[in-house]
């Protein structure tokens, strides 16, 4: 499995997404993360339009249900070509499975399925007086992390800081696919534990997810190309 940079398509129109992958150029082909609000504006042709341009999708649609509904609506998804998908781990390790079955085509074929273990917004403070879990936020996120593990996932997504952690919860394969990312040089905006994209390489990462450092730079091209270079190479 090669690292790569995935661009968060965090934008609300088609079109606004669309022009934002031409400037790209014919050579230069992103991996791209389509999310809710753009999946939920435009529906699943738009999925099908950038997959007709050749850009690897990760559809970051976050499924949690009954194991039955979540099945059915990744199969649903399995004939979108997509790359990668996604299910929150707190529906239970029976959700999970029932998501890989859903998800695998007649073929034996899948996209990549990776779990959200506990979303950074909910602070280990949240998590003990609204949801009830006292264990700490690390192992919480560890023991989501191997329950993924052990219904067949391929990974999950954390922060980059986590990677290390997770892999030691689960194995060194298992994929960790980290937003959070920050230059050196740039703005956190909301995102609080940030790292830069040679500091997630060296953490262990297998995929960074960036959004504003590359779809609200200056120049987004050259932006990502310094991503691919800081990570990948
Ligand atoms: O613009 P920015 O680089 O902060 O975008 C990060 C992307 O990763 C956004 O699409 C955000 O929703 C997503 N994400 C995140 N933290 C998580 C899970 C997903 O920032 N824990």
């Amino acid at each position: 499995m090669k690292k790569d940079v995935i661009i968060a398509c965090d934008f609300s129109s088609g079109r606004e997404t669309l022009d934002f992958l031409d400037s790209f150029g014919a050579g230069v082909k992103p991996f791209v993360k389509i999310g809710m609000e753009l999946f939920y504006a435009e529906g699943p042709q738009m999925v099908r339009d950038i997959r007709a341009r050749g850009h690897r999708i990760f559809l970051d649609l976050k499924l949690h249900d009954i194991p039955n509904t979540v099945r059915k609506a990744m199969k649903v998804l399995s004939g979108l070509d997509v790359d990668m998908c996604n299910v929150h781990a707190a529906g239970t390790i029976a959700m999970m499975q029932a998501a890989l079955e859903g998800l695998t085509r007649p073929d034996g074929t899948r996209p990549l399925l990776i779990a959200v273990t506990q979303l950074t917004s909910t602070s280990e403070e949240r998590m003990r007086e609204e949801l009830l879990i006292d264990a700490g936020i690390g192992e919480t996120i560890c023991h989501y992390a191997a329950n993924a593990c052990k219904a067949g996932l391929d990974g999950v997504v954390c922060s980059p800081l986590e990677a290390g952690m997770v892999k030691q919860a689960t194995f060194p394969s298992f994929l960790t696919v980290t937003p959070g990312i920050r230059f050196a040089d740039s703005a956190a905006d909301d995102q609080s534990r940030i790292t830069t994209p040679a500091r997630a390489r060296e953490l262990g990462s297998d995929y960074i997810v960036v959004g504003r450092p590359v779809t609200a730079a200056a120049d987004p091209v050259a932006s990502y190309l310094r991503c691919v270079e800081e990570f990948v190479k």
